[in-house]
């Protein structure tokens, strides 16, 4: 596992398609360990539950102002206007946009989606349902398609724009492209703000324009900066999007490979909700939390990071620690699986979580009653998965509906 310097390295091909597998290892020799991430340089990486839900409510674990020891990979000028968001923003100024990204993204906004992510789940369903003679890929087909239909809604993004998005983020973690996609994407972004602007409507970015022009007008010290607000309206693409993906995909592969577990949640659709939270720890759609930086000496388990370090809190091994869920390797829908740390935990803890609960509940329940014989169409070995530390997300997933 080590290499020559005597580093575990993160490219080695087991990361990628067992993160769960490789972080146990790491969890069982060295709970907090130096690991080398390929292009970036060192981090230090935590696997034990306790650990990694401490770090994440740390204050001497921040998010802004760092850089990693490697080097930031290059990137265009205009990232630098998409970044400035509260996943990148510690203490007062982390709060101060969390508190207006939060106002514009109500209850009821979030609640009004539930009947619509059913719909548009029962539509493709329908669809899928017409055109297949056998065997599809349930990715491309459905678990992409939900999540970026229902985003695209809360933020106002036109129909005719959504494919385009859809398959634009999609290829920002690939290297090659990730320079034009942010080039594409804030000018996509920017020109969706000043469309808003000119005649607002009621979803997500109107009401954040509403709040930076206001905000600006009053003179209010609770405001948001023209690079924050179009940084916000950018990373709840980001987020809402991929993560939401991974969900429906890996939830879907979860169980299909677990069929007791899947029969089970056929006949009792009441489990749902838990089945979503056991499904969320189980397969874990971000591998780890977002790069956080020692701003002093932290002691961690036991082991003191030294100030100025790269630290890497691994959400997938947190939610597999046997010391903190019995028997962590066996799905079980019935389970409460109540304390895991998929949507990280402390003052970042994932503000679309309502939501993402809601797509996946919609979607997982509407494709199981409605494909009662649906089965994996290769064998899950063949499956191959994206080679992204971040997320934990499947390139494809064939399956045969009936
Ligand atoms: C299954 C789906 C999702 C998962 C697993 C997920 C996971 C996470 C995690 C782990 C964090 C914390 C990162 C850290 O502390 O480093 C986070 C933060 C965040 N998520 Fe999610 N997320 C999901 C869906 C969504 C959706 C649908 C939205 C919005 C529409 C969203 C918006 C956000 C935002 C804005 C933050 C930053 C919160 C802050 O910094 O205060 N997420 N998410």
């Amino acid at each position: 596992m080590a290499d020559a310097t005597g580093l575990v390295s993160l490219d080695e091909g087991s990361y990628y398609q067992d993160p769960a597998g490789f972080f146990a290892r790491l969890r069982e020799s060295r709970p907090v360990a130096p690991v080398r991430m390929p292009g970036y340089g060192r981090a230090w990486v935590v696997t034990r539950y306790a650990d990694v839900r401490a770090a994440l409510t740390d204050p001497r674990l921040a998010m802004a102002g760092h850089r990693w020891p490697g080097g930031a990979p290059p990137r265009p000028r205009e990232a630098d206007n998409l970044h400035a968001h509260m996943l990148h923003k510690d203490g007062p100024d982390h709060a101060r946009l969390r508190r207006l990204v939060q106002k514009a993204f109500t209850p009821r906004r979030a609640a009004r989606l539930r009947p619509r992510a059913e719909e548009i789940a029962a539509v493709l369903l329908d669809e899928m349902a017409a055109a297949s003679g056998g065997v599809i890929d349930l990715l491309g087909a459905y678990a992409r398609p939900v999540p970026i239909t229902v985003i695209c809604e809360l933020l106002g993004v036109p129909v005719a724009d959504r494919e385009w998005i859809a398959v634009t983020v999609a290829a920002y973690d690939k290297p090659a492209e990730s320079r034009r996609v942010t080039r594409e994407l804030a000018a996509y972004f920017t020109g969706l703000i000043a469309a808003k602007r000119a005649e607002p409507g009621d979803d997500l970015v109107s009401a954040l324009v509403l709040a930076h022009d206001k905000g600006e007008e009053d003179g209010a010290e609770d405001q948001l900066t023209g690079t924050e607000l179009l940084s916000s309206v950018f990373q709840l693409v980001m987020a809402g999007f991929d993560t939401t993906v991974n969900l429906i995909a890996s939830g879907t592969l979860a169980l299909l490979t677990h069929p007791r577990e899947m029969t089970r949640l056929r006949e009792d659709p009441s489990l749902l909700p838990a089945a979503v939270e056991e499904l969320l720890r189980f397969t874990s759609p971000v591998n780890h939390a977002t790069d956080r930086f020692t701003t002093e000496d932290v002691p961690i388990g036991g082991v003191v990071v030294p100030a100025g370090e790269w630290v890497i809190l691994a959400i997938t091994s947190a939610d597999r620690d046997p010391a903190q869920f019995p028997g962590p390797d066996r799905l079980d829908v019935g389970r409460d699986a109540g304390g895991h740390v998929a949507f990280g935990y402390g003052i970042h803890y994932c503000l679309g979580a309502p939501l993402a609960r809601v797509e996946a509940e919609a979607a997982l329940g509407g494709l199981l009653a409605r494909f009662p014989a649906m089965s994996l169409a290769v064998d899950p070995r063949e499956l191959r998965w994206r080679p992204v530390s971040l997320m934990n997300g499947l390139e494809s997933l064939p399956v045969r509906l009936a």
